[in-house]
This record gives C-alpha cells, structure tokens and sequence, in this order.
C-alpha cells in the first residue's frame, strides 16, 4: 500500500502514523502531509520522521494543484485524512479554516484521486458530532445529521461530499464517525489534556455550564487501529462506521478522574459561561464495526490514568505547545469566563 496521511502532525495523525509504521506488514510507502497550524507539532512524530518509508511534506489539503502533483508523484493508492480544524469553541468565534481546511480541504483531496484506476481507498475521518445531540439511546450511521456548531457543520458537508464523489465519480470511500479520543499529544485545548495540565500546574479548571454534559470516549490507540483494520478490508468500502468503545462520562465525573489522579482539590474547578449551542449527549452504536471483528482495547479509567501519566512526564512537550498564540488563545477564551466565573458545587454532597 502507498499511503497518503493528512493531519500527519496532528494529535490522531501522528499516534495513527507510529502505529502504522509498527506494524509487521503495513506499509510500502507513507507521504504524510500536514500543514503544522497550531495544533500541528513535527516532534509528534519524532523517530517517525526517520523511517525510510515515510516522506513529510509541509503542505495544505486545500491547495489542490499540490495535493494532484503529491498523488501523482506517490503513486498514492489510499488516502487517510485526518488533516481537519477541530476545536468548537475556535469554529464559535471564526468558521473561515473551518471551511477551508475540513470541506475545501476535502475536495482537493477527492479530485485529486478521482479519475485514477489504481486508486482503492478514501477514508474520511469523521465525527460523532455530526449527528448532534442524542437525548436517548445512541446514533446509528443511518441516523440523519443534525450538526449544532461550525465544527460538526464543516464536517457533515465533507461527509456529504465524500458520499456525492462515491456516487458521481466511482471514488472508493469508507467514512468513520468517532466519538471523543483522548490519549498521548493531544493538543491542550480539548478538554482532557487542558484539564489535566492546568490540574498539574494548581490553575482553575474552566468547566461550562452544569458539567452534566456527556461524552463518549475512546483512548486514541483504539481508534487508530479501528481506522487501520477498516483500511485492510475490501467490504468495507462504500460505507460509514461508527466508532466507539461505549464509555460515556459526564464532564464531572471526567474532572473528578483527573483531580483524583492528581491529588488536587475540588476547588480548582470554576464553574464558567457555557459553550453556545453546545450539545448535551454524544453516544454511538458502534455495532456495525464490532461485526467487523474490531475491538476496543482500552478501559476509560486505565487509559485516562495512561494519559494524565504522560502529560506529567512530558513537561518539555507541553511546555513546547503552549507558545505565546497559546497563551493569547487561553486569555481569549477563558480570561473573562473565568474572571466572572464562580466556584463549582461539590461533586456529592458529604
Ligand atoms: P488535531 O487538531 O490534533 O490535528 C489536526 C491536524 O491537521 C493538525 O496537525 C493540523 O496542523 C492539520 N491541518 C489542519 N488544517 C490543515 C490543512 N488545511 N492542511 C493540512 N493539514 C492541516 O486534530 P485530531 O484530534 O488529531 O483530529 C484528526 C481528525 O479526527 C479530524 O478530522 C477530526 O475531525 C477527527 N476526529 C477527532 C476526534 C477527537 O476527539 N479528537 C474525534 C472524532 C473525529
Ligand atoms: P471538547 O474537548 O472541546 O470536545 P467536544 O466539544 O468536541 O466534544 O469538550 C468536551 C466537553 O467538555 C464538552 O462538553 C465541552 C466541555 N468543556 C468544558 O467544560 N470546559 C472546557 O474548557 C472545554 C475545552 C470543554
């Protein structure tokens, strides 16, 4: 296989890359590309980067002219995007990458392998959110879309593009739908690794609303492999899969986990201004992958204490990532949320 992997820096992409790579009969040939906006980091991909078979290119999805000459050149037969703006608060306030990046983005890729006999696979990587809030039961791939932020609306056009070049150009495509990844270089904007950083450092951490808010998580390695063991099987193609191991938490009970792993008291958590339009419940059925054969390796609570392990250990990592855009972004997002934030009630009563 020679594989093309968008978003090669990025938090999925880079724990994707390694694990492809480590693989006994994975690839002949791995073109990562990315385009190392603030969330992208070269050193996620560390040793990686020496691997005869992988060549970095600096490079933005959207530029189409780029995307065919890479294609081209590569002999590319399967693409993985992973390359995508997805932070919701930051679609809130400016929906202009948003656009370019995860639909335009999207597009310059499709034409890029539309049209060549040899190509077998364009897997788009997708999100719960597509489906918006689910108040009952958990969101099937049949289930219609009902995206509430900028985000989730960027990403149900792609999905719906992806789907119209199945249809108009013959593309062969897989689109997964994941629910919340944590795990190992996970950009310190999310709420996992911003609530475990701020925790180790003794700072407030900012939680919105009520933090009855439910999410449904995956440790990052489940999700790769899920992506992998898709990419491997021909009766795949030209369907959507969810993916998810069924762990939902609250956001409280996730703040709880942290503060206890950490040993730091209730009272750093703030209780701040809520997201806008921000969606209650997130859940899947992910029974259509498990009839592939894939399973979920990790337990919530194992790989949380994993992950919280690993931003304790990697202090140059995070120290590396939080660069003054960083420290303007915090101030921007969370400076007057927390000034006229208050205390959080307690999480049982004694
Ligand atoms: P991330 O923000 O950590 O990484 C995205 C990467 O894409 C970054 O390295 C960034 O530099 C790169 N990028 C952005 N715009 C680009 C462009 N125009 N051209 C080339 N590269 C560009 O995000 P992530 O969490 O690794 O998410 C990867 C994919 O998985 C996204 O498509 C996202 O929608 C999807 N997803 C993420 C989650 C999650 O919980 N993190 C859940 C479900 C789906
Ligand atoms: P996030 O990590 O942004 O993922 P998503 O919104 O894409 O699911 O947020 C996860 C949940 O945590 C979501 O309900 C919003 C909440 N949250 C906070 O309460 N405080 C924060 O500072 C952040 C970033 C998120």
């Amino acid at each position: 296989m020679r594989l093309l992997v968008t978003g090669a820096a990025g938090f999925i992409g880079s724990n994707f890359v390694r694990r492809v790579l480590a693989r006994p009969a994975g690839v002949e040939r791995l073109v990562a590309v990315d385009l190392l906006t603030y969330a992208g980091n070269l050193a996620n991909l560390g040793e990686c980067l020496a691997d005869p078979r992988v060549r970095f290119e600096r490079l933005d999805i959207a530029d189409r002219d780029a995307m065919a000459a890479l294609v081209r050149a590569e002999h590319v037969d399967a693409v993985v995007n992973l390359a995508a703006e997805t932070h919701v608060d930051r679609s809130i306030d400016d929906h202009g990458p948003f656009l370019r990046a995860n639909v335009h983005g999207v597009l310059a890729l499709l034409d890029a392998v539309r049209d060549r006999p040899e190509f077998r696979r364009f897997l788009q990587v997708s999100t719960d959110e597509v489906y918006g809030s689910v108040a009952q039961g958990r969101s099937v791939e049949t289930a219609p879309l009902h995206p509430s932020s900028p985000y989730a609306a960027s990403k149900a056009a792609a999905d719906a593009f992806v789907q119209a070049y199945q249809a108009t150009y013959g593309v062969p495509t897989t689109i997964t739908r994941c629910c919340n990844n944590y795990g190992p270089h996970q950009f310190p904007e999310k709420l996992i690794p911003l609530f475990v950083t701020n925790a180790l450092e003794d700072k407030p951490l900012p939680l919105y609303g009520d933090g009855m808010q439910v999410r449904d998580w995956i440790h990052v390695d489940d999700h790769c492999d899920a992506l992998w063991h898709l990419v491997e099987r021909d009766d795949t193609l030209g369907r959507v899969y969810n993916v998810s191991a069924n762990e939902e938490r609250t956001n409280r009970d996730v703040t709880a986990v942290i503060l206890a792993a950490t040993g730091r008291p209730h009272s750093l958590v703030r209780t701040v201004a809520d997201r806008p339009g921000h969606d209650r419940r997130y859940a899947l059925d992910a029974a259509r992958l498990r009839a592939t054969g894939w399973v979920p390796r990790w337990r919530f609570e194992d790989g949380i204490a994993e992950t919280i392990a690993w931003y304790g250990r990697e202090r140059a990592w995070v120290e590396s990532v939080r660069s003054g855009a960083y420290r303007d972004y915090y101030e921007h997002m969370y400076g007057q949320r927390l000034r006229e934030g208050r205390p959080a009630p307690a999480e049982r009563e004694p």
